[in-house]
């Protein structure tokens, strides 16, 4: 069962940000003081960066989009991978060299890294220009930290875990005005063996149906289009929630909603996804026809021993049953390519299943051991080299068939949510069909936050081209 953060220790919060936007108002005299955030790894990341940036700005920083002369540095760290590590390993150290010039730059680290203690013992023996280290789940605690720091110049480190609490109400400012991500549930309880989450983000805990709701209708009433629902595992949605909603009522509920706006969902987990789900899919108009299953591997052997808790074949089954309720749904997929024990025949099984899927594309990773899993101290004898050349085999292969779904949408008239401008040519925009593949086209007479019905009339291997119908 979720706990909420008490109504008094939101309050309490509140209070410290007003002190702390007093103790601004005092240093700053000639200008405004400036805060760069930035967060690496998933949209849940992402998410909690907008409400760190609300904290922030309720206390009277300006946002900036750059690290250089900021006054309050967040990186809000990722650690699915090893490389997501590394990368903010790396960042630190600019921030470091611009704290140089800087010395009263305020460096804080935040996320998943940091809630591993080895990460933060790291970081207080090895980087002590790092003025904040706090976890995953003393988020809204930011506002006390601050004025801490602020007023006494103390040096925090709080990785606290809570044991699921969820901070309602918090301010948020979003990245986007017309595309916005809202949380349904936080952490995750299935313990795949490769995987971090479950040990930085705590056990799986559910928003509730009302804050749900009422998030959503606030937003698509202030002209959102696309509202993407997160969740690690968004199919056990409610499961720890005595009021008996599943993600499916939830679904259901969010698509009678009455405006003009498209709801997208991430992560499917497939050992959930059930025939209710593709039905309430099929049954939705809002609901996105693309479903993001990932599967992870092709291979019984290995499925069972990154303990994902389903069968290629019962995959395959649901893959098929959404084929047949919805004609033109789309698949991606996430998959890791050289896990312990993986043989080069259990490789070609996942070529095999991707093949038969026909996904519009694919995330790919090769394993990377995450201290503390299982999976960390399985023996693994394929050497670098040869999982690089597995994952090229799959990167060939998956480029074939992305190609081919690609080419199989011209002709097709689609409604697009236009949500840039081009990556290559300023005089195109670029946006997503309903089925999540990417569409550009020429700037004339369409503007970026808007959908339109386009025809495509080209296919690339990743993207699609069309014009206005
Ligand atoms: N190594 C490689 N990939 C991983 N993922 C999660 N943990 C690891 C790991 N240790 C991938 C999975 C997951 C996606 C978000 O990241 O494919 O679905
Ligand atoms: Fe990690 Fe598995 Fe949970 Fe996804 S479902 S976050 S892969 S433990």
């Amino acid at each position: 069962m979720s706990k909420l953060v008490s109504p008094e220790e939101l309050l309490r919060q509140t209070e410290y940000m007003k002190k702390c936007e007093d103790i601004l108002k005092k240093t700053f005299v000639n200008r405004q003081p400036i805060c760069y955030v930035h967060s690496y790894g998933c949209q849940g990341n992402v998410a909690d960066g907008e409400k760190i940036k609300g904290m922030l700005a309720e206390m009277g920083y300006g946002l900036s989009n750059s690290a250089e002369g900021a006054d309050v540095v967040i990186f809000n760290t990722c650690a699915i991978r090893e490389n997501a590590q590394d990368r903010v390993y790396g960042n630190l150290g600019m921030l470091i060299h611009y704290k140089k010039k800087n010395p009263a730059m305020i460096i804080g680290l935040c996320g998943c890294m940091v809630q591993q203690d080895h990460v933060a013992r790291r970081l207080k023996e090895v980087f002590p220009g790092v003025n904040l280290v706090f976890g995953t789940h003393v988020i809204h605690q930011l506002p006390e930290f601050m004025y801490n720091i602020l007023s006494n110049s103390s040096k925090i480190y709080n990785i606290t875990e809570s044991n699921g609490v969820i901070a309602e109400g918090l301010p948020i400012v979003r990245e986007s005005n017309f595309k916005a991500s809202v949380p349904i549930s936080y952490g995750c309880n299935n313990f795949c063996t490769y995987c971090i989450v479950p040990y930085v983000k705590g056990r799986e805990r559910s928003r509730s149906f009302d804050s749900i709701y009422s998030e959503v209708k606030e937003l698509v009433s202030n002209g959102y289009k696309e509202i993407m629902l997160l969740g690690q595992n968004v199919n056990s949605y409610g499961s720890d929630l005595d009021s008996g909603v599943n993600f499916s009522y939830l679904l259901s509920k969010i698509n009678e909603i009455d405006a003009d706006f498209r709801i997208r969902f991430m992560t499917s987990h497939p050992k959930d996804a059930t025939k209710e789900l593709i039905d309430t899919i099929a049954r939705c108009d809002k609901v996105c026809k693309h479903l993001h299953l990932p599967v992870q591997c092709g291979s019984n052997k290995i499925l069972k021993a990154m303990n994902r808790k389903y069968t290629v074949s019962q995959y395959l089954k649901i893959i098929d049953y959404a084929k047949n309720k919805i004609p033109n749904i789309s698949f991606t997929s996430d998959i890791i390519v050289g896990f312990p024990g993986e043989t080069y025949s259990d490789f070609k099984e996942t070529l095999k299943l991707v093949e038969q899927v026909k996904y519009s594309s694919l995330f790919m990773f090769i394993f990377s051991p995450r201290r503390g899993t299982k999976a960390e101290l399985m023996s693994d004898s394929i050497p670098k080299e040869e999982k690089s050349r597995w994952l090229s085999e799959l990167i060939n292969c998956q480029n074939e068939i992305s190609a081919k779904v690609h080419e199989s949408y011209v002709g097709r008239t689609e409604r697009v949510l236009f949500d840039g401008v081009g990556r290559t040519n300023d005089n195109m925009l670029t946006g997503r069909t309903d089925t999540n593949l990417v569409v550009d086209c020429e700037k004339f007479n369409l503007k970026i936050g808007e959908f339109a019905d386009i025809k495509i009339t080209k296919a690339h291997r990743m993207a699609l081209v069309g014009e206005l119908v």
